[in-house]
């Protein structure tokens, strides 16, 4: 049955730990947190049972990479960063019920646990198998550690595990002229053993489980990735490395071995739930109260919903991955949707924290204090549910001038301004509704269960417009009955208009809370009630006659041009330097001696065809005339020609280098390309026309 239609008992809601290796930008709010929060603060409207959980991810590769970076241990990295994130996330108003890490105790011994659990079942196969290592550092080079060319794509910094530039999830072996990030050498082949979960032997469940069993319910990006991992063939994945920062395996065999990252993270909601229930039962124990709180029921109760934001690069962990580990250790329930999100861009690039290309929230909260919800607005209005999306300076003042001020703000502040002014601050009785009331008092009562299913399905941006059409609504409304000019003529009538424009206020302060929560509150405040449950929404008279009123405060203000051009300043700031370390990286090489010059063999040649790799995007086939020979070289530069351009083109090409296999093509040679600050490519072609196999030296 699809997830909308069951009626659960409870809820466990999670939201992707984030690794503890730098701070948190729009793209984590807008891709998991925010939405993650809307829909747990309306469940909780809804008087459910909910659980939120997050916490820091803080072992992998990642953040011993970063700890190298800063040239400090990894636990100071953590420590670091797991506060500025805990209170960037609070300062949102995100309402996580425990922020923990997994470098909590409890999360050791309840992943450790996990593991000894399958390994007693016999859920793993054990391999020895060859694997890249570093001689210098005597380090085996697990995911990060690597970089190398993607076979498929050709990009050239491509990682271990994963290629970010065509997403494909590799294995260290997999990439050519692979490199250690840590000496920057050639790795050798070292043996060694290793623990995998044979998700390959998962595969019929797994069709049966997501692609027969969640067809309808969940989001299509969700389903088409689970999709194809499965059509490609599932492989056995390593649960252990060869590291020493981690969850260590808890086998006596396994010295100097540590739980994958991925294998112990998404155990982290478990442990984070444990650390939850024993908290909430000391502080109910202290209180005389002997409720206790089994975090068992969260996890293993078959009435229990248990649903993962994420973002989309984490789609096979949640829905492959993690419910394999839960499903071979054989008491947990599994998740019935993993609504994940695509990316955010910002200003029409990529997001990326290493080049500091991101609007980081704790900047954010120091340079828009008490604006929380604008940016809560914007990102849920703008966010990437279907497709990657972009975060523009431009946009975000626009909504917040011309929607959250123009419409919500200037409604309610002209309600509570006239309400003051012409009723003393009290609710004045409404009376013989026209036809025109009766159409708000009916927007007034549909909108709460058109809110509510647009939320159950995930579609939190048809949902936050559904609450701004109250809003217009009301604004609407208020605007043609003009109640400033009939104050003169019709007191009587004023009376009606501003008693529905006071429950057009009250059902806004209920419908926006889970999207505006510090807004609504405010609302609430002004309107001198106390938070009311969503099952209340739709009702006209949630204000009763007489009921005072508070002094209007203002919800929304406008943002200034001069507020935006500051951020797009310290955004082309940010670029400048970008391109400034471009260059200075490009030029520090280390020396070579002219014996190494020597050895390469570099020849002016023709090229006599052009193709594009098929399902490649950087790809180009070659054939070309050495002069010694015709041959075949595949080289990284479709995106900056078009096959039929080149044709008949001279140029330089590295003639002795080893032959490699890419995309199951033999390519013998590399044609030579200039590379500019921005990435684009260039010819290094002979300056005038030379006869082919010319030496270059
Ligand atoms: N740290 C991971 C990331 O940022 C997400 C981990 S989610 C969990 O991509 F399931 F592993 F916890
Ligand atoms: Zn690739």
């Amino acid at each position: 049955m699809t997830d909308h239609l069951k009626k659960f008992k409870r809820y466990t809601v999670t939201a992707a730990l984030p690794y503890a290796n730098g701070p948190v930008h729009i793209g984590h709010l807008a891709g998991v947190y925010i939405p993650a929060d809307i829909y747990v603060r309306y469940l909780r409207l809804k008087k459910e049972d909910v659980v939120f959980i997050c916490g820091s991810d803080e072992h992998g590769v990642p953040i011993t990479i970063k700890a190298r970076q800063e040239g400090v241990g990894p636990q100071e990295i953590v420590d670091k960063y797991h506060e500025i994130i805990k209170r960037s996330f609070a300062g949102f108003g995100i309402g996580f019920d425990i922020y923990s890490r997994t470098s909590n105790l409890i999360h050791h011994e309840t992943a450790s646990g996990f593991f000894s659990t399958l390994y007693e079942k016999g859920e793993f196969v054990e391999k020895t198998s060859m694997q890249l290592y570093d001689e210098e550092n005597k380090q085996f080079l697990a995911d990060r550690y690597i970089t190398g060319t993607c076979p498929h794509c050709g990009y050239d910094k491509a990682y271990g595990d994963q290629c970010e530039n065509c997403g494909t999830s590799l294995s260290p072996t997999e990439l050519i002229n692979p490199r250690s990030v840590l000496s920057g050498n050639e790795p050798v082949m070292k043996e060694t053993k290793h623990w995998f979960l044979p998700l390959d032997k998962y595969s019929d469940w797994l069709t049966e489980w997501i692609l027969e069993g969640h067809k309808d319910d969940w989001k299509t990006n969700v389903y088409g990735q689970c999709k194809s991992w499965i059509d490609q063939g599932l492989q056995p994945r390593a649960v252990t490395r060869d590291l020493d920062w981690g969850v260590k395996v808890p086998l006596d065999e396994a010295k100097g071995k540590v739980l994958y990252v991925w294998f112990d993270a998404p155990i982290g909601y478990i442990s984070a739930t444990r650390e939850w229930a024993e908290h909430q039962n000391t502080l109910q124990e202290k209180g005389g109260n002997d409720q206790v709180i089994d975090w068992e029921l969260y996890w293993k109760d078959k009435e229990t919903k248990l649903v993962h934001f994420i973002g989309k690069d984490n789609i096979v962990f949640h829905c492959i991955v993690f419910p394999g580990m839960l499903r071979a250790e054989g008491s947990y329930i599994l998740p019935e949707n993993v609504p994940a999100n695509e990316f955010l861009n910002l200003e029409n690039e990529k997001i990326s924290t290493s080049r500091n290309w991101a609007v980081w929230l704790h900047e954010y909260l120091e340079e828009f204090p008490g604006q929380q919800d604008v940016l809560r607005y914007v990102l849920t209005a703008n966010a990437p549910e279907t497709k990657d999306n972009d975060f523009t300076w431009k946009d975000f003042q626009t909504r917040n001038n011309s929607e959250l001020v123009a419409i919500f703000g200037n409604f309610v502040n002209r309600t509570l301004v006239l309400a003051h002014k012409y009723f003393d601050g009290k609710v004045p009785a409404a009376a013989g509704l026209t036809a025109i009331d009766e159409e708000v008092l009916a927007t007034i009562q549909s909108l709460p269960s058109r809110v509510s299913h647009s939320l159950e399905h995930y579609r939190f941006r048809e949902a936050l417009s559904e609450m701004m059409n109250l809003a217009r609504a009301g604004n609407k409304y208020l605007t043609e009955n003009e109640p400033w000019k009939l104050i003169k003529t019709d007191p009587e009538r004023v009376k009606t208009i501003i008693n529905i424009s006071l429950q057009v206020c009250a059902n806004l302060a209920v419908l926006s809370a889970p999207f505006l929560p510090f807004s609504s509150e405010k609302l609430y405040r002004m309107l001198n009630l106390d938070v009311l449950p969503w099952s209340q929404a739709g009702q006209p008279d949630l204000l009763k006659a007489g009921h005072e009123l508070k002094p209007a405060e203002l919800l929304f203000s406008r943002i200034e041009d001069e507020a935006i051009e500051k951020q797009v300043q310290k955004l082309l700031k940010t670029k400048e330097a970008n391109n400034n370390n471009i260059s200075s990286v490009n030029s520090s090489k280390p020396e070579i001696s002219y014996e190494d010059f020597l050895k390469m063999d570099i020849r002016t040649a023709t090229i006599l065809e052009a193709e594009k790799v098929p399902k490649t995007k950087k790809l180009l086939k070659l054939r070309i005339d050495t002069g010694i020979d015709q041959r075949m070289v595949v080289s990284g530069i479709a995106e900056f020609f078009e096959p039929e351009d080149i044709i008949g083109k001279q140029v330089s090409v590295l003639v002795n280098l080893a032959p490699r296999n890419i995309k199951g093509i033999e390519s013998h040679g590399m044609i030579l390309m200039a590379e500019d600050s921005k990435g684009r490519l260039f010819f290094v072609s002979p300056a005038g026309k030379i006869e082919n196999g010319s030496e270059v030296k």
